[in-house]
């Protein structure tokens, strides 16, 4: 010890179990930017389903180096991400860590956060900054990774709970949906949740807008991709003047996005302004506790940091007020209502989503 005060003070157990946890942070933040890179070079893909492998075969069937190859399966095998057998010296994936680690289309798909965790510790000199001389970081600042992690990361979430238990939590919604209705996606980034809601809902006009050309332009191809450009439009708005359609949109869906904006009370001022009669608005937001406290576990976590270098900065590059990722209800229901709205509840939730319906 260096001084009386800290062998007076420290209790050595507390200190090596802290040690220990920071230890395990240390690997887990090195291995996600490995898990990238297994990501991006489909080293996941080649072992999904395949007999196991030894770090020669995986090498040869991706055209990669094999003493890379060789490292990063220890790396994995050690963060529990691949099986290794000892015995006959391969690795394989079982059809848990396939699923979640390759399978695009599956509700567990994880992939995704690693494109998201690498373009945002790319923020990090901006938002340090940022953390001495105020100001923040727009979205369409960051590495383009984000935009395409988010996608992939979210879409997993829209495709298991959106059509099935979302929008029928929603007062009256679903019915209309199914007949006919208009539905505008407000902040629709590359336009996932768009597009499964027109999948779903042949009948419907969807109308996804976003203030990031380039999320805009990638939502086009999507849609004409998943063949719903028919009854799909995308188009560059910024939430608070989103155009009005004749008979006003029945459902406008803010997903993961408002606590992001520079100007959210605008948003919902304009939801107010061109909802049908009758209609609802659906936000979307983490979930996150009402008391700061209610976010210390992994969840909690992860969505803070996200906003720390993420959400918090874009609103605040705007001189917003910086909702954040973990936003309390109190603080939402307190901004819908600012936009004008006389109604505001929880309709339901997933242990990731929050998922509030406003209405007039
Ligand atoms: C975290 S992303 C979510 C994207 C998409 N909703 C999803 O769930 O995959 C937040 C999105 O909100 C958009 N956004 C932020 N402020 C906006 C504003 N004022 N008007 C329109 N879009 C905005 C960003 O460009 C970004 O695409």
């Amino acid at each position: 010890m260096s001084s009386s005060i800290e062998a007076r003070t420290i209790n050595e157990e507390k200190l090596m179990n802290f040690l220990g946890k920071v230890v395990g942070d240390f690997g887990a933040a090195l291995s996600s930017t490995l898990a990238y890179i297994g990501q991006r070079l489909g080293l996941y893909q080649a072992m999904a389903g395949a007999k196991p492998m030894t770090p020669a075969e995986l090498a040869e069937r991706t055209g990669t180096t094999e003493r890379y190859v060789r490292e990063w399966l220890i790396n994995q095998a050690a963060g529990g991400y691949v099986e290794y057998d000892p015995e006959s010296e391969r690795y394989s994936l079982s059809p848990e860590q396939a699923v979640a680690l390759t399978d695009e289309d599956s509700p567990f798909y994880v992939g995704g956060g690693f494109y998201v965790i690498k373009a945002m510790s790319q923020a990090q000199p901006r938002i340090m900054d940022a953390f001495k001389n105020g100001g923040g970081m727009l979205w369409g600042e960051h590495d383009p990774d984000l935009f395409i992690g988010t996608a992939k990361f979210f879409r997993p979430g829209y495709t298991a709970h959106l059509v099935a238990e979302w929008i029928p939590a929603l007062t009256g919604i679903e019915e209309r949906l199914k007949t006919g209705g208009r539905v505008a996606d407000v902040g629709c980034g590359h336009g996932a949740s768009t597009i499964i809601m027109a999948k779903a809902f042949p009948n419907s006009r969807f109308y996804g807008y976003d203030n990031h050309e380039a999320s805009i332009k990638r939502a086009r191809e999507a849609a004409k991709e998943s063949g719903v450009d028919d009854r799909v439009t995308f188009e560059v708005s910024s939430a608070d003047s989103i155009p009005e359609v004749e008979g006003g949109y029945d459902l406008i869906a803010f997903f993961d996005c408002l606590h992001d904006m520079g100007d959210p009370v605008g948003a919902c001022k304009r939801a107010y302004e061109t909802l049908a009669e009758d209609g609802s608005v659906m936000i979307v937001e983490p979930m996150a506790g009402d008391t700061v406290e209610e976010n210390f576990h992994a969840i909690g976590r992860t969505f803070s940091a996200a906003s720390t270098l993420c959400c918090t900065a874009n609103s605040l590059a705007l001189g917003g007020p910086a909702l954040g990722a973990i936003a309390p209800e109190k603080a939402l229901r307190e901004t819908v209502m600012a936009g004008g709205f006389k109604e505001f509840r929880r309709a339901t939730e997933t242990p990731f989503n929050r998922v509030f319906e406003a209405r007039r």
